[in-house]
């Protein structure tokens, strides 16, 4: 009897110890996805080969005025500027605050370059002319759409207007 309890809490042991192995292994597996607070470490942004000013610039350049950040954002980025002048090239792309501005094929696409999967930082691939996040790799179409899960929920897209015959470019909610 003694003997018979004494083998199933060996047993449930050897199970809790199996499951545990399970979960380790399913977490690896995953890419970390399923496991809170441990996938989330890699807020550097992919270029991904084609060009890209890959956060070139920034919330404290000169280059950028206005609301970059909120509900209200409104601003416009100096193209003629060092900090974003590569933006006047198809194919770059740049970060201001929490957006991507990118140039694609000399039309200009604004959004939220926060992952909608776990916020990571997203790159513009030009030779997709999408989007992907380097964390997990959820992609994304230039509408926001999503192209490729784990990521479920669309990208917050910004309106974008060239000014200054086309040395300003003017980014709104
Ligand atoms: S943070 Fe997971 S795919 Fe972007």
């Amino acid at each position: 009897m003694e003997q018979t309890q004494l083998s199933r809490g060996q047993f449930l042991r050897q199970l809790g110890l199996n499951s545990a192995a399970l979960m380790a292994f399913y977490c690896m597996g995953t890419g970390l996805t399923a496991c809170s607070g441990s996938g989330n470490d890699d807020p550097t942004p992919t270029t991904n080969g084609t060009g890209g000013t890959g956060g070139t610039g920034g919330t404290t350049s000169t280059a950028v005025k206005g609301t970059t950040s909120g509900s209200s954002i409104d601003f416009t980025i100096d193209l003629t500027h060092a900090d974003y002048s590569k933006l006047k090239t198809s194919g770059e792309f740049g970060y201001v605050s929490g957006i991507i501005v990118i140039n694609t094929n000399g039309s200009y696409v604004a959004l939220s370059k926060v992952c909608t999967h776990e916020g990571s930082t997203i790159a513009y691939r030009s030779a997709s002319n999408d989007l992907k996040c380097p964390n997990h790799g959820s992609e994304f179409n230039l509408d926001g759409s999503v192209k490729l899960s784990p990521a479920t929920q669309s990208l917050t897209v910004y309106k974008t207007e060239i000014q200054n015959s086309g040395n300003t470019l003017r980014v709104s909610a």
